[in-house]
């Protein structure tokens, strides 16, 4: 091919490039990251993070600390009432980089009310990365309790949506549909 007729259907190739490139960012689906705390051994956090995956086809990541809590009901209860009493902020077992969280757009942050709020180590995994410009929805599973969230939305620099709890999660089909409506809500289905 000649210089010149190469010349000619240059912008033509780029526009076919960047035009393609355009639409598939308008169409493809923002990504989704769900990131959770659960403690108890019914795992109804977890049961709920694995639910809205499914339904966002989001990807999972497990909030833990590094030295595990202990597995007693009793014990837990002052651990966590000292934790929030003294602000603490737990050792995380696995953190995200930064480089990794960039690859989401929006993060939906799942935990079990503890105390009329997120435990403390959801507060270590928010403050170990840069959310700004990125939306957070919080979730959680409680024993009767609302979301408690007030505290937690004022934790990091970022959009906050509409949260949701449910108590007694079981993973009921009307569980499943109090999910599937709040994430049409939200705009993630
Ligand atoms: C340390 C601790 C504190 C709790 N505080 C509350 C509370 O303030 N309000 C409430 O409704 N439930 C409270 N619960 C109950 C849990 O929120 C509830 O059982 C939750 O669904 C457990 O989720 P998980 O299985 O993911 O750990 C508490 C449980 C624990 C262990």
């Amino acid at each position: 091919m000649s210089v010149k007729k190469m010349i000619s259907i240059m912008p033509l190739l780029t526009v076919g490039f960047f035009g393609f490139a355009q639409e598939a960012s308008a169409v493809g689906k923002p990504s989704v990251l769900v990131a959770y705390f659960s403690w108890s051994s019914a795992q109804k956090t977890k049961g709920m993070a694995e639910k809205i995956a499914e339904m966002t086809g989001g990807e999972l990541f497990r909030i833990a600390p590094a030295v595990p809590y202990t597995t007693s009901y009793n014990e837990v209860l002052e651990v966590a009432q000292k934790e929030l009493s003294d602000s603490a902020r737990p050792e995380l077992a696995e953190k995200l980089t930064q480089e990794e969280l960039d690859q989401f757009d929006i993060i939906l942050v799942g935990y079990p009310v503890w105390w009329y709020d997120a435990p403390m180590i959801i507060y270590s995994f928010l403050e170990s990365l840069d959310f700004s410009g990125k939306t957070v929805i919080p979730f959680a599973t409680s024993g009767g309790s609302g979301i408690s969230d007030r505290k937690l939305r004022t934790a990091i620099d970022a959009e906050f949506k509409e949260g949701l709890c449910i108590s007694g999660y079981s993973g009921s089909s009307r569980n499943e549909e109090r999910i599937r409506s709040w994430l049409t809500e939200s705009g993630l289905l």
